[in-house]
């Protein structure tokens, strides 16, 4: 925060100091804040300033859709209409040699004019991005803003990416997204320099592509009576007072009194959504997701799955039947329609998920395993993804697939996608064959997981390279992706809520040299960017609130501190359980507080949108006494217990497989189980009179008590979280117990801070 305050200060005097340096009207010129952060970049005290006449100029006749582009991005905020001219303009668009990857671009500006020059049209594209965000934010308007100067700050970039993937994927299946909503996910991510579009177009619960030779595809498999996912969304709208989780209307139609969601591309939509994103040096990366989820098509088409099915419009899964000709012929001839479509080099197979009961029941696999003396399921489900493969190479295309394609046998050549972070060998297993690897591990990489404040951290902080130490590998990384799974995610405006300012933070980590990351710079950049997304209409998830735990103790009064990294948020709050409105007070940085309260916070964004509420309890209190008892043994005690549960309290009930003695609280190392319970008792030594803060995250569900008091309960089947709370304890030995359980993954950990924020070392200790 403090250093937002103090950047603020430095936009004010550099702003006074241009007041002179040029002498058009007065622009308001701010500190250069480019995100993702450039190589380099200089900036001095002079301007350049747009006017009515201003020109783009090109170099080379391949600029011109870039030159246009440029120009529909500055036209309307500006009302100028900025002539493309073939030579020199005013901002000049070049292709010329620029060291460094592909991509890589220059960009200087000064007084008399601006000029990019890109090895490539995207690296003159990346460059128009930089050129886009030293405007001021409101040059992102749709209409003319009138009482405006549009100057930017003279500076010298030099710039290039550091991976050549910088992915983000948009499921349009479980929820669908109109071609015009793509397109403003495109536009995003052009604007942070990310450049590969994966479509998943189909899944389980709705096939989106038109295929002519195919039209129950889209006829009856795009659409589907409201199935769990929906319903959730609708009771979360209200549950939650969020109109975000609503189904929007445009996306349902009554049929034969049915009232059926979805929607689907045209073939025509699909290659104006190709153009656009060309336009803006973006690649589509298509999936059909086949074996596996393929529901959509099976119940709509006969010989394609082992058996009839009949399951449309449910949220079960069910593959296709790699054992019948009818069914390879499927997948053969919808891929052949969509190789057509779409000119990128790579498409997606899918391959992931593969419910494979069936194949164990289907005459047709087993025969077709005996065929080609395949031993198991996972073989057929290789065989199957080789076929697809030589297919696909056949008519010059090369193959991605989810991770699961390398079990069973992975081809030479194709590209892996590593979603499984529990899977830990992918990454070495696809280097070491050497294949190539993009990185969308789910945690952190999944924008459908709930946020908090760690998840956008935890994105920027990923080093994919720690996955592949091979230094002679790592080539063969091609970059990262954030992928967005939309079973809960109904309305652009919640997808835009979950994508921002997440995939700031993949951007960054894609585009960035690491030499050039650094946390705090990033927030301050981030921030920056929250006006320029509220002026796009993006609803982006407003930073949590900071400075206070979700359960807070006090003694005797409390003035209350909360801050938002967001500049444009206003912060309103009811100490009576009621949902904030903008008519509720507003928090000044004035609460104080005599009484427990529970403070119930929303934050409002400029066009009066809403955050989610978040809940504060404050409870008024004494220090808690330590207790005599004097434990001698160093560590905590832990008891592994064979649980299969979804809440703590019922760990305890739980048969004992082993205790042990820890040093903290972690999961000792021989507890390898998938399923399991773990309770940690003894002491925790308080070293003064305090007030101390606890941060309890989770994979699953975990609770802590102190003094046999609840102090925090991030309890039941969860993604990793944290949750916080404080205990008011005096000096000396007092009672911990930690309860913690898992489905799979798992993790634990536990942190405490001093009064003043500092954390410090538990030292725990126990008595038989
Ligand atoms: C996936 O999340 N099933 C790729
Ligand atoms: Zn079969």
């Amino acid at each position: 925060m403090k250093k937002t305050f103090q950047k603020l200060a430095s936009v004010f005097v550099l702003g006074i100091a241009l007041l002179t340096a040029c002498n058009e009207a007065p622009p308001v010129i701010k500190d250069a804040s480019i995100l993702p952060i450039p190589v380099s970049l200089k900036q001095d005290t002079t301007c350049f300033v747009l006017a009515k006449s201003t020109t783009i100029g090109i170099n080379d006749p391949q600029l011109k859709p870039a030159a246009e582009y440029l120009a529909k991005i500055l036209s309307p905020a500006t009302g100028y209409s900025f002539k493309v001219t073939e030579g020199e303009g005013n901002i000049n668009l070049g292709i010329g040699t620029i060291e460094g990857a592909a991509d890589a671009y220059t960009l200087v500006s000064n007084p008399e004019g601006v000029s990019i020059t890109g090895n490539t049209y995207r690296g003159v594209i990346a460059g128009i991005q930089s050129l886009r965000q030293l405007f001021p934010a409101e040059i992102e308007a749709d209409k003319k803003v009138s009482g405006m100067s549009w100057g930017i700050p003279s500076v010298q970039i030099q710039d290039a990416p550091r991976f050549g993937w910088r992915g983000l994927m948009l499921d349009v299946s479980r929820h669908f997204y109109t071609k015009e909503e793509v397109m403003e996910l495109l536009d995003l991510m052009a604007l942070y320099k990310m450049n590969k579009f994966h479509w998943h177009l189909t899944d389980d619960q709705g096939w989106r592509l038109e295929i002519k030779q195919y039209p129950l595809l889209t006829e009856k498999g795009a659409w589907r009576k409201f199935n769990n996912h929906d319903r959730d969304c609708i009771k979360y709208a209200t549950e939650q007072d969020n109109p975000d989780y609503e189904i929007p209307a445009d996306k349902l139609q009554i049929v034969e009194g049915d009232t059926l969601y979805g929607g689907f591309y045209t073939q025509e939509d699909v290659k104006e959504v190709i153009a656009y994103a060309q336009v803006r040096g973006i690649d589509i990366i298509p999936e059909l997701d086949m074996p596996g989820h393929m529901l959509a098509a099976v119940s709509n088409y006969n010989g394609i799955s082992c058996f009839e099915e009949t399951g449309w419009g449910s949220t079960f899964s069910s593959p296709v039947c790699p054992g019948k000709d009818s069914a390879l012929e499927f997948c053969k001839n919808v891929y052949t329609e969509l190789i057509e479509l779409f000119p990128y080099e790579y498409v997606h197979i899918g391959g992931d998920e593969v419910e494979k009961t069936n194949w164990k029941k289907c005459p047709d696999c087993q025969a077709r395993m005996k065929e080609h003396g395949l031993n198991s399921e996972e073989e057929l489900q290789a065989w199957f993804i080789h076929e697809m493969e030589h297919f696909f190479n056949s008519k010059g295309k090369k193959m991605i697939g989810w991770d699961e394609i390398i079990e069973g046998g992975l081809s030479e050549t194709a590209t892996v996608m590593w979603w499984r972070s529990w899977a830990k060998l992918a990454p070495s297993q696809t280097t070491g064959q050497g294949n190539d690897l993009i990185f969308t591990p789910n945690a952190p990489f999944y924008l459908d997981y709930t946020q908090d404040k760690k998840s956008v951290l935890n994105i920027y902080n990923y080093e994919p390279m720690k996955e592949v130490p091979d230094a002679d590998k790592q080539h063969l990384v091609k970059g990262v992706q954030g992928n967005i799974w939309c079973e809960w995610i109904p309305s652009r405006e919640r997808m835009h809520y979950m994508t921002a300012p997440r995939m700031l933070a993949i951007a960054e980590l894609g585009w960035s040299a690491n030499d050039r990351k650094d946390w705090n710079d990033f927030q301050v950049r981030m921030a920056d960017q929250f006006s320029r997304l509220n002026v796009m209409d993006i609803q982006y998830r407003i930073p949590d609130l900071e400075g206070f735990m979700k359960n807070n103790v006090f003694i005797g009064e409390k003035k209350v501190e909360i801050t938002c990294l967001d500049p444009t948020a206003s912060i309103h709050y009811t100490t009576d359980g009621s949902t904030p409105t903008l008519e509720s007070p507003k928090y000044d940085g004035n609460l104080v507080l005599t009484e427990t309260t529970d403070l119930t916070l929303r934050v409002f964004r400029p066009s009066g949108k809403r955050s989610d509420i978040v809940k504060a309890h404050y409870e008024k209190t004494e220090y808690t006494p330590a207790t005599t008892a004097a434990p001698s043994n160093p560590g905590l005690k832990a008891t592994w217990h064979d649980f299969k549960g979804r809440k703590c309290a019922d760990i305890a009930a739980a048969p004992v497989k082993k205790t042990y003695r820890v040093e903290d609280v972690t999961i000792p190392r021989d507890v390898k189980s998938y399923i399991i319970g773990l309770i940690y008792k003894g002491y925790i030594n308080i070293p003064e009179d305090g007030v101390y803060s606890f941060f309890l995250s989770s994979d699953d569900g975990s609770m802590l008590y102190i003094d046999g008091k609840e102090v925090i309960d991030n309890d039941g089947l969860h993604a990793p979280g944290e949750v916080t709370g404080q205990a008011a304890l005096k000096k000396g030995y007092h009672p911990i117990e930690v309860q913690y359980f898992d489905h799979g993954g798992g993790s634990i950990n536990l942190k405490v801070c001093n009064s003043n924020g500092k954390e410090m070392p538990f030292t725990y200790l126990y008595a038989h």
